[in-house]
């Protein structure tokens, strides 16, 4: 093909996709979000279920920053990853589905702190995985009430769908459950949470998703929590990550990669943005004032060492616990002992929205939000349809 002709058919292209850009609800153009999780993405539907203080939020010092007027049960001093990318699509804050009277014209946020994949994992404390998504079902009526089937049909095959779970399976779920622990090997353990995700992710298609985006699991023995039972039990108080949790979280994200590579060869049309959150926290764990933080090892709000014991806000099981000042000011990167602060979570948004390759791929968030398609999209995909078909 001739260079002015590949030119002709990228303006097109342009032209087509802006014109054929498919408005979500309401007056942002941008397409709608889904949200499914854990505390990572929780915005505060834990608040509304029957659960304990260890799987809520909605108690000071949570929410401390003052970005929200009080707590709101997110599992940070602010915002957490999925607020800063519904900002940068341009849509408001996504509402927790169980908030009364939410308004979803932009979305629904179904995450629940302390959810796994696996039903089993906390099981009556939280909403689990296959639970959102009978969540996202009630959306789905709502929302085919208000525009009708065809209309709702656009609205979902645009949506961006987030998930964001696992670390809960292999916490409590695995590593804190001696029965599971007896029944499952690690790599079959692994196998049956990444089996039941990818049940999801093709429910979710059979659906009508077309675009994912997955935040992979961090380096879990590194959380203030398993750094002070690293310490308890080695009697060792180094600081050092407890290298048997980190070692599942980085099995699983190698799972979840050859699995999204391999969905997206069967399902041609499905679009995905992976992201290594491992290695881009590890390094800020690692070398913190590389990184313009001063502390990688404890939480600013928690108890003993590393401010490990899980009592912030003292509403938990055990009444005692200490808070920094600031965490912004003291260079803080985890806010509690197994949650990042805000900062942590804006400055990975905003790596996720826009790359680089090596974090991110094979799409950007940018990508997924704005529906720009790289002129590889048709040629590697002979299935796509032929936009300029008609054209000729
Ligand atoms: C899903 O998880 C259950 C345990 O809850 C397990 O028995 C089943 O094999 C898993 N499914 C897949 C496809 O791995």
């Amino acid at each position: 093909m001739s260079s002015s002709i590949l030119l002709v058919r990228t303006a097109l292209l342009l032209g087509i996709i802006f014109s054929s850009t498919i408005p979500a609800l309401g007056s942002s153009d941008s397409p709608a979000f889904f949200v499914f999780g854990d505390s990572t993405v929780d915005p505060g539907n834990n608040n509304y279920i029957g659960t304990t203080p260890e799987f809520r939020a909605d108690f000071e010092p949570y929410g401390r920053n003052g970005f929200f007027d009080k707590p709101t049960g997110r599992f940070s001093d602010g915002r957490v990853i999925v607020d800063f990318i519904a900002e940068y699509a341009g849509l408001p804050i996504i509402p927790a589905y169980k908030q009364p009277g939410a308004d979803f014209s932009h979305g629904a946020n179904f995450a629940s702190g302390g959810a796994g994949v696996l039903p089993e994992t906390n099981r009556g404390m939280v909403i689990d995985l296959p639970t959102q998504l009978k969540d996202f079902e009630e959306v789905e009526k709502w929302l085919i009430e208000k525009v009708g089937t065809d209309k709702a049909k656009e609205v979902l095959r645009e949506a961006v769908y987030f998930i964001s779970i696992g670390s809960n399976d292999y916490l409590g779920g695995y590593r804190g459950n001696p029965e599971m622990r007896q029944r499952y090997r690690p790599e079959a353990f692994i196998g049956t949470v990444v089996g039941n995700l990818t049940s999801t992710i093709q429910d979710l298609y059979e659906k009508g998703a077309r675009k994912f985006g997955f935040l992979s699991i961090g380096p879990l023995g590194c959380l203030p929590a398993l750094r002070a039972q690293n310490a308890a039990t080695s009697g060792n108080n180094n600081g050092a990550c407890l290298e048997e949790a980190s070692s599942l979280a980085q099995a699983h994200n190698n799972a979840l990669k050859s699995l999204l590579f391999s969905l997206s060869a069967i399902f041609r049309d499905i679009k995905y943005c992976n992201s290594d959150f491992y290695d881009w926290i590890e390094d800020k764990l690692n070398n913190p004032a590389k990184h313009g933080f001063k502390d990688g090892e404890r939480a600013c709000c928690g108890a003993g060492p590393f401010g490990g014991l899980y009592t912030c806000g003292g509403q938990r099981e055990a009444k005692e616990y200490s808070l920094c000042k600031d965490a912004d000011m003291e260079g803080y990167i985890w806010f509690d002992s197994f949650h990042p602060t805000e900062r942590i979570h804006e400055e990975y948004a905003r790596m996720f929205w826009d790359g680089p390759s090596s974090l991110v791929g094979p799409y950007t968030l940018r990508q997924l939000f704005t529906g720009k398609r790289i002129i590889a999209d048709y040629v590697d995909d002979p299935k796509e349809e032929d936009p300029f078909a008609s054209l000729s």
